[in-house]
């Protein structure tokens, strides 16, 4: 019998995952994070990445890497509960995500002895109840009911994974409520680990907070671009995939334009095998994937650099402005051409500099010298209108 889903299989669709959370089909680099995460959940409470907090820009692969974690520690027989940002975070996982838990542990399967082979428990649609032996009693607070799934977990060899995911916005009392959880099994050796992502600026305002201190002595993974070949090899292997070769020219391109930025490098994929598709190609050749670097730029102007000028006061814009003009095609710029162009002396200037380092906006290049932190930053800042 043939069905829709099976004739479908025979028009390949676009392998190239240009979302947000979205895990694309080949991911590269994170080879480190993730042994590292893996060894922690193999080894026990004393390992430092128990407690993990992922920082970087947007687009650069934070939620994509909480993924492969969660799948990781699923892989492990772990359960996986992910806590979800919102004034009900903490009543959300209380009511409903961990008795999903319970409920899926009561209903897996029992041979000689429950085994595992890992859940993942997100908060959200319609939770039914059943009525089970290991249900928790109503009202009990995120302590007691991680204790309970805990203890039911550890003589499996299993632990809990719980991650949250733009925790910049998260409030301080939720957070505190999470690490007394947090710190209290710590302290009884039981099989927890707790991994947060978020934007840079966001998660050091955070950690400044009263409420935030356990996450000031987390496991920082700070994540950056990827290098030259591993976006190479992303690009080839993700063409592969969708069954439309690169050329090696069209690949090198890509991961030119791309400048190992993960949002970058599926964007531009994506609109390069579309328009090779619009072209009845089946390879993709250089010129799709130039033809795809307006777009690819127009987007993550859109998606990444809007969103990021979002909360900084006009001073700060100005200066990125002046940088834009001067160096339109990105490159390092003295600061003192910087306060030249805005009218300032480099006195003046220097505290909007700190704030913009701070923010990750701009790194400092080399002495006396600033670039943009984000690809494409100066063209979009150039398309704005005074
Ligand atoms: N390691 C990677 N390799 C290839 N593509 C990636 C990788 N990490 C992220 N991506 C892609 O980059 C985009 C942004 O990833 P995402 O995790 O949503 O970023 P963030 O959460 O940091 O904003 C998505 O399209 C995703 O598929
Ligand atoms: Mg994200």
């Amino acid at each position: 019998m043939t069905t829709r889903s099976d004739k479908a299989i025979s028009i390949p669709r676009n392998p190239f995952h240009p979302t947000f959370g979205r895990s694309p089909a080949i991911i590269g680099g994170r080879d480190v994070e993730l042994d590292s995460f893996e060894l922690a959940l193999a080894e026990g409470p004393g390992n430092p990445w128990r407690t993990a907090l992922i920082s970087g820009t947007r687009g650069i692969g934070k939620t994509v890497l909480l993924n492969e974690f969660e799948a990781a520690a699923k892989q492990l027989g772990w359960i996986v509960l992910r806590a979800h940002i919102g004034s009900e975070m903490i009543s959300e996982l209380t009511d409903v995500t961990i008795p999903r838990a319970f409920s899926a542990i009561d209903s897996a399967p029992t041979g000689n002895g429950r085994h595992l082979t890992g859940l993942s428990i997100a908060g959200i649609g319609g939770f039914k109840t059943e009525v089970s032996t290991s249900q928790p009693e109503p009202g009990r607070n995120l302590l007691s009911q991680l204790q309970d799934l805990s203890a039911l977990l550890m003589p499996q060899g299993s632990g809990i994974l719980l991650t949250l995911d733009e925790v910049q916005s998260a409030e301080p009392a939720q957070l505190n409520e999470i690490a007394h959880a947090i710190q209290d099994l710590n302290r009884d050796d039981a099989e927890i680990a707790f991994v947060a992502a978020g934007l840079p600026s966001g998660i050091e305002d955070l950690l400044q907070l009263e409420g935030a201190t356990f996450l000031r002595r987390a496991e920082r993974v700070s994540l950056g671009r990827l290098d030259l070949e591993t976006t190479k090899d992303i690009i080839r292997r993700t063409a592969e995939l969708g069954e439309r070769a690169m050329t090696e020219d069209a690949v090198e391109l890509a991961a030119e334009l791309s400048h190992g930025y993960p949002y970058l490098i599926q964007t531009i994929g994506s609109v390069a095998w579309a328009k090779a598709r619009l072209a009845h190609s089946d390879t993709i050749t250089a010129q799709h994937v130039s033809d795809a670097a307006a777009e690819s730029i127009r987007r993550i102007g859109l998606q990444v650099h809007a969103p990021s000028l979002r909360k900084v006061p006009p001073r700060q814009i100005d200066f990125l402005k002046a940088m834009a003009r001067l160096s339109p095609n990105g490159k390092p710029v003295a600061t003192s051409a910087i306060a030249e162009t805005m009218g300032r002396k480099l006195s003046g200037i220097s505290q909007l500099r700190h704030d913009l380092i701070y923010r990750e906006l701009i790194v400092s290049a080399s002495t006396g010298y600033v670039e943009f932190t984000l690809p494409y930053f100066a063209d979009y800042l150039n398309t704005l209108v005074e």
